[in-house]
């Protein structure tokens, strides 16, 4: 699978699915279920490690997990999934030379084909810029920005008609600059069907309708596995309720187990 293979994906109106992984067992399951493309996303930071912000999370940890992500695959390398790897917050953000090494070090060091970044100010173009001609390829990410979460929140974004035409802009400069998708979180669908048309490149949302090029979830959102469910993430299984119920199935076992052992210790053999 090749970043080039979803613009083909938008051409024939295959719908792409993109499911995040951390780690290889997770990597694993979403591989066997189909998944076009697996996202490391630095939302891992909430959902693996705990924090209650994208933004602690940093270069090695994405390193980390993304090389657990490809010894999670047991499908030969031409039928696996595409792996895109989120830049963290302040990976790209102090330059295009930093931005270059962060995301080399993730391609160079883990076998992952692209990278994912937030937003489209200038200096954040310069960098998609720089990041391509080195051979990168960049997906885009607008509407909530988790890493803009002091500044966004995490609402729904363009609401109004001068953050629409600002998502418009954005996702045509998006293009221009050379990224191969972008995904479009928690917008109103009508923006994201319109951007669809209007863009060339797949548009992948997250809480933006069903009109558009592909769809993009949390794993762990889709299991029922988190805590906090997005509102624009339905679950198809109640993961948690799931797990603990074998827990404590298993605790209660072992229980029984000890008040009814089935081999005494003086009539166990040895094992050599
Ligand atoms: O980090 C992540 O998982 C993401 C998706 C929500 C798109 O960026």
């Amino acid at each position: 699978m090749q970043t080039t293979e979803l613009v083909r994906f938008k051409k024939l109106g295959k719908q792409i699915t993109v499911l995040t992984a951390w780690d290889a067992i997770s990597s694993s399951i979403v591989e066997e279920a189909g998944a076009d493309v697996v996202l490391v996303g630095d939302s891992l930071g909430m959902v693996v490690l705990g924090h209650a912000t994208t933004l602690p999370v940093t270069l090695d940890q994405m390193l980390h997990h993304t090389q657990a992500v490809f010894r999670g695959f047991s499908k030969p390398r031409s039928k696996q999934p595409l792996v895109v790897c989120d830049l963290p917050f302040l990976s790209y953000q102090c330059g295009e030379d930093k931005a270059v090494e962060a995301a080399g070090t993730l391609l160079k060091n883990s076998s992952a084909s692209a990278v994912k970044l937030e937003g489209a100010e200038p200096e954040t173009l310069l960098v998609i810029k720089r990041l391509i001609r080195m051979g990168i390829p960049v997906m885009g990410h607008l509407g909530l920005t988790p890493q803009s979460v002091h500044q966004l929140g995490y609402k729904s974004q363009a609401r109004d008609k001068d953050s629409q035409e600002k998502i418009f802009k954005d996702s045509k400069m998006l293009q221009e600059s050379g990224c191969f998708a972008i995904v479009l979180e928690h917008i109103p669908g009508e923006i994201a069907s319109s951007l669809k048309k209007h863009l060339d490149i797949p548009v992948i949302g997250i809480g933006a309708g069903s009109d558009c090029d592909g769809q993009v979830r949390v794993t762990a959102d889709i299991l029922g596995l988190s805590t906090t469910q997005p509102p624009f993430a339905k679950p198809f299984l109640a993961g948690r309720e799931l797990c603990i119920d074998a827990l404590k199935e298993w605790i209660k076992s072992t229980n029984l187990d000890q008040e009814n052992p089935t081999t005494k210790t003086s009539e166990s053999k040895p094992d050599c």
